[in-house]
């Protein structure tokens, strides 16, 4: 069938329901809701049998759902309806939520129901359950929706026919959000800042300025006078509750960009203590710890849960110095884990466009990102003594995906995306030695196609491909438990010595064809042009990319019902 994507952006729900799409058989095309009349222009180009829209944030225009099917996924059970479905959700505290597939008419989300998935909730922000739960959840029911449509008989039932637990709620106010720092428990300000994560973020103020707060985490130990900020650990700042402390990672200022707390308060900051880690051994008491270490026989484990899975140039170095001294440790495996959302999306742009907001360069920030991130995928290319491997529990993009294949094996989580291309930052040509990585496992004609096509690949995509070495189902704590027990057995694998050494010879002749250094530069000279050359490209891009500019067209290599040799009939 063709099925038109209509959304607001090609988020990761999209991406994956559109690969999922495709992998069954159907064609699938994108078109950003950015106008009524190009909505209503897509869909005469492309004739679609059904249309799809994952993430809308307007209704579709009348003269498109009167005349066609056009399923809407709402995150949130029956009968649900309103803008903040899953903030209400985890406001609310509801043990059980669901994504619901429903037919687009006059009255916003009232539509009669295609399919409704339900999940369990989880103690967790709203974006990781958007990316988790309701992802898994809104695929299983689009899914279903699509066959059910193409069997041609299913009449989808009315809301009111199905007894619906959800309401209508309106959207979720600030006023609604506000931490009362005195009286709000740790438990509270934890849900409060969870539930408006990734965005809004819950409107507060630190040191005397309005900001929007997010990334919130617990601290067991530490304690202080209820509002009072307390202490500060590298990116994060902790402030205490009318019960204990929360620890607060990013904030945002009025008019500018979501940064880490203490970038965003740099001088302030200075003022508070500094509490350090004693090291990056994982201590079992809930605490703020962004790298962290665990070790299990001659298993050492690396988890690095960097918010939004972007890495800085100063996470990127405090990272390899973990690797340089987990590397010293009496293993023989070592689990890179990355964070339970993202392993990496590579370099920090959000903090790459503060330097430019600070009077500072933006070329000059990019370029010692990029080179913090080879550094650190150098440092894994030649670990010697361990099998590396790279366990993807969430999404990895650009960058951050051949940080991953650095590892010596990669295994990637079934709900996982990969995407494991540049261009769509500004036509940026990448590094982290992806001409040396990506072209050995799938070959140098696929690698290119890979990064022209700029497409994200599921799990079992990438396993086919050769781009991973396995795809694990399951969810987080299932996937970690395989990771572990496979890493266990790795560890106690009869061969392992001759593996080893196996892997230090390979090294030894790929260094002897060509240098890693002779990739590294030639990636940088690329990326110098990008970074200090005469086409702007690259800090346009990233500009509207933090700034969250709506999108004014879809990019052509979405879009295929907007190339120029396109037919409706093809
Ligand atoms: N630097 C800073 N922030 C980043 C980031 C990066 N490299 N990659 C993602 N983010 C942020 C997004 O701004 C968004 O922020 P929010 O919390 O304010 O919503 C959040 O991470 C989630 O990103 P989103 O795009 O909504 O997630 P997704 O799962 O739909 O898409 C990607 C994932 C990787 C495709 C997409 O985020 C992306 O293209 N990132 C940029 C990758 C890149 O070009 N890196 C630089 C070159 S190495």
């Amino acid at each position: 069938m063709r099925i038109l994507l209509l959304t607001h952006a090609f988020n990761s729900l999209t991406q994956r329901l559109a690969a999922e799409l495709n992998e069954r058989g159907h064609e699938t095309s994108v078109e950003f809701d950015i106008a009524d009349s190009v909505t209503e222009e897509a869909v005469a180009l492309y004739q679609p049998a059904l249309i799809v829209a994952p993430y809308l944030r307007r209704a579709i225009p009348e003269s498109v759902w009167s005349r066609q099917v056009c399923l809407i996924v709402h995150p949130g059970i029956v009968g649900d309806r309103g803008p903040s479905a899953l903030d209400w959700a985890i406001a609310n505290q509801e043990s059980e939520w669901g994504v619901t597939v429903l037919q687009a008419q006059a009255e916003m989300d009232a539509g009669p129901v295609w399919a409704s998935v339900t999940f369990t909730m989880r103690e967790a922000k709203k974006s990781s359950l958007y990316r988790n739960e309701v992802t898994q959840a809104a695929t299983q029911a689009v899914l279903l929706a699509v066959q059910r449509f193409e069997s041609g008989n299913f009449v989808p039932p009315t809301q009111a026919s199905l007894a619906p637990r959800g309401q209508q709620r309106p959207l979720l106010q600030q006023a609604e959000r506000g931490i009362n720092w005195q009286q709000d428990d740790s438990a509270t300000v934890l849900r409060k800042i969870r539930a408006a994560d990734g965005f809004p973020g819950v409107a507060d103020h630190l040191f005397g300025q309005p900001c929007h707060l997010f990334d919130a985490w617990p601290e067991a130990a530490l304690r202080g006078a209820p509002g009072e900020l307390i202490a500060r650990r590298e990116t994060a700042l902790l402030r205490a509750t009318a019960d204990g402390a929360v620890w607060i990672g990013h904030v945002k200022r009025q008019g500018s960009i979501k940064l880490p707390a203490t970038l965003t308060f740099e001088a302030e900051a200075l003022a508070i203590a500094e509490v350090p880690l004693a090291s990056y051994w994982c201590v079992k008491t809930p605490s703020w710890q962004d790298i962290a270490y665990e070790e299990d026989g001659a298993v050492g484990s690396l988890h690095f849960e960097f918010y939004n899975g972007a890495m800085s140039t100063l996470q990127c170095e405090r990272l390899r110095a973990a690797l340089v001294w987990a590397k010293q440790r009496p293993t023989t495996v070592l689990l890179l884990l990355g964070g339970a959302d993202f392993w990496s999306n590579g370099i920090h742009l959000n903090v790459i466009e503060a330097a430019s907001l600070s009077q500072g360069s933006a070329a000059d920030e990019s370029w010692r990102n990029i080179n913090a991130m080879d550094d650190l995928a150098l440092e894994l290319i030649t670990t010697e003594q361990q099998i590396t491997v790279a366990a993807l529990a969430g999404n990895s993009g650009a960058g951050g995906c051949f940080l991953a294949r650095a590892c010596d094996p990669v295994w990637a989580r079934e709900a996982v995306l990969l995407n494991p291309h540049y261009k769509n930052m500004g036509n940026l040509y990448g590094s982290e030695y992806w001409t040396y990585l990506l072209p050995r496992r799938v070959g140098l004609d696929a690698a290119h196609a890979i990064m022209r096509k700029r497409e994200p690949l599921t799990a079992a995509r990438a396993l086919a491909i050769g781009l991973t070495d396995a795809c694990l189902g399951g969810d987080v704590p299932t996937f970690q438990t395989e990771v572990a027990q496979r890493a266990a057995q790795l560890a106690g694998a009869p061969d392992l010595a001759l593996q080893l050494a196996a892997k230090r010879e390979r090294r030894a002749h790929d260094e002897a064809v060509k240098p890693l250094i002779a990739y590294r530069e030639e990636e940088l000279a690329q990326m110098q042009r990008n970074f200090y050359g005469f086409d702007p490209s690259y800090h346009v891009a990233r500009h509207h990319f933090v700034r969250k500019s709506p999108a004014s067209w879809t990019p052509r290599h979405l879009a295929r019902h907007r190339n120029l040799n396109w037919k409706a009939d093809t």
